[in-house]
């Protein structure tokens, strides 16, 4: 089988930027299409763009972001180590759910950046990163903290930041699962 070519990092923000495929890129302020080192080992995915996001073009920047850089510390990373995305690229009017047809539209653009980067993990942040990553319909209460895989990649699904900040015991899974995503890097290197 030929192998598509991957398209770089920059061609694929260049065509976010001008996306005009669905009727959210009305409400922008910014297109939020991803940070962080594009050789990532892990790879991490949220929802949506926030408010503050959109303002500044960067995923997790608000209160959750705060938080997830914490979660990092925890599995022995940096917010430079990792690349972060999220499953659509423009904000949902007031944080509303993605809508199924968004989901269809925008994730090529995420399909593409997890074939360039080519991550070893994939940790999925709540139950719209972890739908989708996996095709799955099931949860992310009875799938967080355990590793799956879709087609190549290790995927490590955990309660979304956002979800945890207000509920003490997703907060204490999802630390719980942050220090395990430690060990499972640890080990994946030492087995290399
Ligand atoms: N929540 C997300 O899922 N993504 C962001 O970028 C910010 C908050």
């Amino acid at each position: 089988m030929v192998k598509k070519p991957c398209i770089s990092l920059d061609d694929l923000r260049r065509q976010v930027e001008a996306c005009r495929a669905c009727p959210l890129c009305e409400g922008r302020t910014n297109t939020v299409f991803g940070v962080g080192n594009p050789q990532a080992r892990v790879l991490i995915v949220g929802e949506a763009p926030g408010k503050n996001e959109d303002l500044q073009g960067e995923p997790f920047v608000g209160a959750a972001g705060k938080y997830l850089n914490e979660l990092l510390g925890l599995a022995g990373l940096a917010r430079e180590d990792v690349f972060i995305a999220n499953v659509l690229k423009c904000r949902p009017p007031g944080n509303r759910d993605p809508r199924p047809e968004e989901i269809q539209t925008c994730t090529p653009y995420l399909r593409e950046q997890t074939r360039t980067i080519n991550p070893e993990f994939i940790v999925t942040l709540g139950n719209f990163a972890t739908k989708f990553i996996l095709k799955t319909d099931r949860g992310i209460t009875g799938l967080h903290g355990k590793l799956q895989m879709a087609g190549r990649f290790k995927v490590f699904p955990v309660f979304h930041p956002a979800a945890a900040l207000y509920d003490s015991k997703k907060r204490v899974a999802l630390e719980d699962d942050f220090v395990t995503l430690g060990h499972l890097l640890k080990q994946a290197a030492s087995a290399d």
